[in-house]
């Protein structure tokens, strides 16, 4: 990926934007981690983490054994241990291929997983983007439960988000099965608290994303200088989606000089810069909407687990045949 072309197009865009992928470096990881925990807003968590052990016996009766356990966006890769035990309770040894593109964190993680499951777990992590993982699993023989979990894949824009399905289900056969976790909420107060919650738990991770322009391209922006909005757009049209646009606002005329991608440009006071490359940073999704995007990539839902507060639902699909 030109993370510098992909930086400049954003920033040159109207509105002005940065990727969310730009955030998570090392930093922005640490910062991810500690959104999960420390806001108690931010419900996607809790509620992922309860339907998730609720059904990961049923989860993973989906792929018969032996199978292969493919995580697109693993992060910390801490759901994904309640996954591997019960893998390794019906097959001696597990392959685990974890794919992120905060390289550093994803090679201390893959460490630490080596280190406590020894060698029942072998772990090949794939750093770089979506992309790469998709092509690194088309080439991974034997049958193969792929995971997103966590909300990464919900951040991504609708045109993404029905590419990237299509991809892998063309990588996948009819025995795999692919298990992507997706927020169903649809309460705009719930969901705007969640990202802008009062404590401002979420400010370090949305803003590593400018004191990264920071520390690798040579600007000197003060985050200081800008105040965080979030809203919800509300959407039950099966072809779009609803979602949260979140938007670091200019509280004064400023001037952005950004040394290491030649650029400079003024931010007058009221004027923003959007935190996500597509419409939203996190989409919210119905059944039928679900539905529809699967139609488009060539998946068949096979099986949705929600958790009791219909927050989350962990959605179960299978390459059409
Ligand atoms: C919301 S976090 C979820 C982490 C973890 N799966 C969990 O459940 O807590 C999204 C993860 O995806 C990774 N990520 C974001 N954009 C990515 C991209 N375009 N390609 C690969 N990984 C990406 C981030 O580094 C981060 O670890």
């Amino acid at each position: 990926m030109d993370v510098k072309a992909a930086l400049v197009s954003g920033l040159t865009s109207d509105p002005r934007r940065l990727p969310v992928w730009f955030r998570y470096d090392k930093q922005g990881s640490i910062y991810n981690d500690r959104f999960l925990t420390d806001n108690t807003h931010y419900y996607f968590y809790r509620s992922e983490v309860e339907v998730l052990t609720a059904n990961v016996q049923a989860i993973v009766s989906e792929v018969a054994p032996p199978c292969v356990l493919v995580e697109m966006g693993s992060g910390n890769s801490e759901k994904s241990r309640m996954i591997i035990d019960v893998i390794l309770r019906q097959q001696t040894t597990l392959n685990y291929i974890p794919v992120d593109i905060s390289a550093e964190f994803l090679k201390e993680t893959a460490d630490s997983l080596s280190h406590d499951y020894g060698e029942k777990l072998r772990v090949t992590p794939v750093p770089g983007d979506y992309t790469v993982g998709i092509e690194h699993f088309r080439k991974v023989e034997g049958r193969k439960l792929i995971v997103w979990l966590g909300g990464g894949f919900q951040n991504q824009p609708y045109t993404v988000q029905v590419a990237r399905l299509h991809n892998m289900a063309q990588s996948m056969t009819g025995a795999d099965r692919l298990l992507v976790a997706l927020d169903v909420t649809q309460e705009a107060e719930a969901v705007e608290k969640a990202y802008l919650d009062p404590a401002g738990v979420g400010e370090n991770l949305y803003l590593n994303a400018l004191w990264r322009l920071n520390r690798e391209y040579g600007s000197d922006i003060i985050t200081d200088n800008f105040r965080l909005e979030a809203n919800f757009d509300h959407s039950t049209e099966d072809d779009t989606l609803s979602g949260v646009k979140l938007r670091a606002v200019s509280c004064n005329d400023q001037e952005i000089h950004i040394p290491d991608l030649n650029l400079t440009f003024d931010l007058p006071e009221g004027e923003c810069i959007y935190l996500h490359e597509g419409e939203y940073l996190s989409c919210k999704y119905t059944d039928a909407q679900v539905g529809s995007l699967a139609e488009k990539a060539g998946l068949t839902l096979n099986r949705i687990w929600t958790d009791p507060g219909l927050h989350v639902g962990l959605f179960c699909f299978a390459k059409d045949v």
